[in-house]
C-alpha cells in the first residue's frame, strides 16, 4: 500500500501533478488536499482506469484525514504573487501555509517522505525541518526540496546548444532553487567543451532565471505550472520507486547536509558551514541513502558558488527563524 498526498492539489501545479501521479502503477491511494475544489478534481481523476484510489479532501477540517499515514506528501500549495505584494509578503503567506501542512504531516504522517515545491524552496524546506524537530520526528533523510525543474530546464536548454537527447542528458544542478543560487555544473557535461565561455555564461543565466521566461510569457497569469508538475511528478515517482522497490536512483535535490554527514564532506569543503544544499543524492528505501560528491568545479563555477552561498545562507536562516522565532 502506497499512499501519496498532494497538498494544494487543485492548483495550477497540483492538478497536472496529480494527473501524472495517477498514472503510476505503484501508488495505491492518491489523496488530494486543498482549501478549494478538491472534490471535483478527485472525482474527475477517479474515473481514470489506473490503480490508485483517489480521494478528495477540502478545508483544514479534513487535513488530518487527507494526510494520515501518507508514505509521501507532496506540497505545491501556496499563493502566487499578486500586484502590490512584496516578495516578503509572499514569503510570509507561503511560509505559514507550509508550516501548517508540515505540522499536520508531523502529527499524522511522521514517516512520510516530504517533497516541498512551494516557493521559496530555499526557505520552506528549513521550515519543514524545524516543525519536524519540534514534534521530535525529524529525519533529514526524508525531507526534500524539489529542484528537479532546474535539472529538467538544464537538460532542455543545453541540448538546444550541443544536440543529443534532452530526455537522457543529465546536467548536475546543485545549490538552491532560485536565481543565482541555482548552480548548473556544465563543466561536468560531455559536449559542453564545444561551447564558448560566452555561450556557457548565457545558458547558465538562462537556467538560473528560466522561471522568468514563463512568467513573462504568461503575462500576469502566473508562473511555471505544467513543467513544474512534470518535474515534481518525476521526483515524487523516483522517491516512490526507491522506497517501494529499493531501486538506487541518483537525482539532485535540496536536502539538509546532515542527511549523510560523511557523504556531504566533499560539498562542505566547497560551501563551508551551509546546512542545506541541492546535491546529487542516491535515493533508496530510507530516502537519502547517500550524498554523492558534487565533483570538480571550474573557476567560472567557483565564482557562481561565491555568489550563491551568502544568498542561500540568508534564505535558510529566514526559513528556520520563521519557526524558531515563533511566527
Ligand atoms: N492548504 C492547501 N492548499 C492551499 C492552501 C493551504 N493552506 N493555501 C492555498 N492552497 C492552494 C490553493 O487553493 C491553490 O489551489 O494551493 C494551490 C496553489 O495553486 P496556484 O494558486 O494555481 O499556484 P501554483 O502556480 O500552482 O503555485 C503554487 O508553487 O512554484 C510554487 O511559487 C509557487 O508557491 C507557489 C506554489
Amino acid at each position: 500500500m502506497v499512499k501519496v498526498t498532494v497538498c494544494g492539489a487543485a492548483g495550477g501545479i497540483g492538478q497536472p501533478l496529480s494527473l501524472l501521479l495517477k498514472q503510476s502503477p505503484l501508488i495505491t491511494h492518491l489523496s488530494l488536499f486543498d482549501i478549494v475544489n478538491t472534490p471535483g478534481v478527485a472525482a474527475d481523476l477517479s474515473h481514470i482506469n489506473t490503480k490508485a484510489k483517489v480521494t478528495g479532501h477540502v478545508g483544514t477540517a479534513q487535513l488530518e484525514e487527507a494526510i494520515k499515514d501518507s508514505d509521501v506528501v507532496v506540497i505545491p500549495a501556496g499563493v502566487p504573487r499578486k500586484p502590490g505584494m512584496t516578495r516578503d509578503d509572499l514569503f510570509k503567506i507561503n511560509a505559514g501555509i507550509v508550516r501548517d501542512l508540515a505540522v499536520a504531516a508531523a502529527k499524522f504522517a511522521p514517516k512520510a517522505f516530504m517533497c516541498i515545491i512551494s516557493n521559496p524552496v530555499n526557505s520552506t524546506v528549513p521550515i519543514v525541518t524545524e516543525v519536524f524537530k519540534h514534534f521530535n520526528v525529524y529525519d533529514p533523510k526524508r525531507i526534500f526540496g524539489v529542484t528537479t525543474l532546474d535539472i529538467v530546464r538544464a537538460s532542455t536548454f543545453v541540448t538546444e546548444l550541443i544536440g543529443g537527447d534532452a530526455a537522457t542528458l543529465r546536467v548536475p544542478v546543485v545549490g538552491g532553487h532560485s536565481g543565482v543560487t541555482i548552480l548548473p555544473l556544465l563543466s561536468q557535461v560531455a559536449g559542453t567543451d564545444k561551447l564558448s565561455q560566452e555561450q556557457i555564461e548565457a545558458v547558465t543565466k538562462r537556467i538560473q532565471f528560466g522561471g522568468d521566461e514563463v512568467v513573462k510569457a504568461k503575462d500576469g497569469a502566473g508562473s511555471a505550472t505544467l513543467s513544474m508538475a512534470f518535474a515534481g511528478a518525476r521526483f515524487a515517482l523516483n522517491i516512490v520507486e526507491a522506497a517501494v522497490n529499493g531501486t538506487a536512483i541518483t537525482e539532485c535535490t535540496y536536502v539538509h547536509l546532515d542527511a549523510d554527514k560523511e557523504g556531504a564532506k566533499d560539498t562542505k569543503a566547497v560551501v563551508g558551514e551551509l546546512e542545506y544544499f541541492s546535491v546529487p543524492v542516491q535515493l533508496g528505501r530510507n530516502g537519502v541513502e547517500k550524498i554523492l560528491p558534487i565533483g570538480a568545479v571550474n573557476n567560472y563555477e567557483k565564482k557562481l558558488f561565491d555568489e550563491a552561498v551568502p544568498e542561500l545562507k540568508g534564505n535558510i536562516s529566514k526559513g528556520a527563524s520563521f519557526i524558531t522565532e515563533g511566527a
